[in-house]
């Protein structure tokens, strides 16, 4: 069997007839970059993503794939068959990824590719929390995009185009990067981010198989999209990226921030993952203002959590002192009603500064 980097060897047989793979072999990031390069690098690539030779040939030096197995953390390989091989291989439709380290085989099916840390098990499972389980509902994930998400603007979310319009403002610093989507549901931001080609690869991330299936056929019906090829599509649990540390430049998650079993857990995920400077902003329902004094509603708030896994409604004051104890800084946010839409920076270098700030 033969291994090789997956930057020069993954095939569109991960991700069949549509789903980007091909441009993994260019995905770039500079763990150390300089403020000052990744304005030009950014701003460079936003304008034109590949054919600028100038920014290419600087961040070529420091090319690598930054996909990475999410129980060890190193990179990961394409695993190629011998000719009468028994693994997959690209002619035969099954390219699979292995862990460079603990060797663990990640598969891909037609619509995404299994970094969950479970992947591939035939007889382990365990009982999720009823936020992740909700969503993994076919049922759910069909009604998502159509009513469900809806609904979400009577607690004052904007809406997708505006909340999108706003992320972007957050993210201005960035354009031209790598972006994960994290808890992208059925892609409504994926999409979003991909057809705006600000930025150079979008990793559309969930943990729910059939929101993944969704969101492939609405990426599908988006032709462009397609053939631009910048979206990648993977499982993954928000607690354990399949990312190599500080090689991502933003991570987006749209109303997803309550959903997560362990909000300190991903946000520290979050923060592993990002490069100095790199920026997290993220729309959550929060739980603020007068309602903290109504006692009633306060133990209401413990109940839910403690049933059903979810951190919805969790104040302005949590979610920041949450991504200080990450070791994000910067913390902003604009709110309305029960929407909140925060940001935050991974620092660029540890100064005494940002030391006393966090
Ligand atoms: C309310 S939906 C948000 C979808 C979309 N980002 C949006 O803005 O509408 C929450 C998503 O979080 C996902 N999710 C919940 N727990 C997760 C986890 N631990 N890791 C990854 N995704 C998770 C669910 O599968 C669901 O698709």
């Amino acid at each position: 069997m033969l291994m090789t980097d997956v930057s020069s060897r993954l095939s569109p047989a991960i991700l069949p007839n549509s789903l980007s793979v091909s441009r993994l072999v260019s995905v770039k990031y500079a763990p150390q970059r300089l403020p000052v390069f990744v304005f030009r690098s950014a701003r460079a690539s936003y304008d034109s993503v590949e054919t600028n030779p100038s920014v290419d040939s600087v961040i070529e030096k420091e090319e690598k794939n930054i996909l990475a197995c999410p129980i060890c953390y190193n990179s990961l390989k394409s695993l190629i068959s011998h000719p009468h091989g028994s693994v997959g291989s690209p002619a035969s439709g099954s390219t699979q990824l292995q862990c460079s380290t603990c060797k663990k085989i990640f598969s891909a099916n037609e619509t995404h590719l299994d970094l969950a840390v479970a992947s591939g098990t035939k007889h382990y499972t365990e009982p999720l929390p009823l936020s992740i389980e909700l969503f993994r509902n076919p049922l759910v994930s069909f009604l998502y995009e159509r009513g469900w998400r809806q609904n979400f603007i009577w607690g004052g979310f904007p809406g997708p185009e505006k909340e999108f319009e706003m992320a972007k403002e957050y993210l201005k610093h960035v354009l031209g990067g790598n972006i994960i989507d994290a808890s992208c549901g059925s892609g409504m931001f994926s999409r979003l981010f991909g057809k705006s080609e600000h930025f150079a690869m979008v990793f559309a991330l969930d943990y729910s198989e059939n929101m993944l299936r969704q969101c492939y056929e609405f990426l599908k019906q988006e032709a462009n999209l397609i053939d631009k090829k910048i979206v990648v599509l993977a499982r993954a649990d928000a607690a354990r990226l399949p990312f190599l540390s500080g090689s991502v430049d933003a991570v987006h998650a749209g109303a997803a921030l309550h959903c997560w079993p362990s909000p300190s857990s991903a946000v520290a995920e979050i923060s592993r993952v990002l490069r100095p400077g790199g920026i997290f902003v993220a729309t959550t329902f929060i739980y603020d203002g007068l309602f903290r004094f109504i006692p009633f509603l306060e133990d209401l708030r413990q109940e839910v959590m403690r049933y059903s896994g979810s951190h919805m409604f969790l104040s302005e004051r949590e979610l920041e002192d949450l991504c200080k104890s990450c070791g994000l800084v910067g913390f902003t946010c604009v709110r309305n009603g029960l929407f909140i839409m925060l940001s935050a920076t991974k620092p660029s270098q540890i100064s005494s500064a940002s030391c006393e700030e966090l």
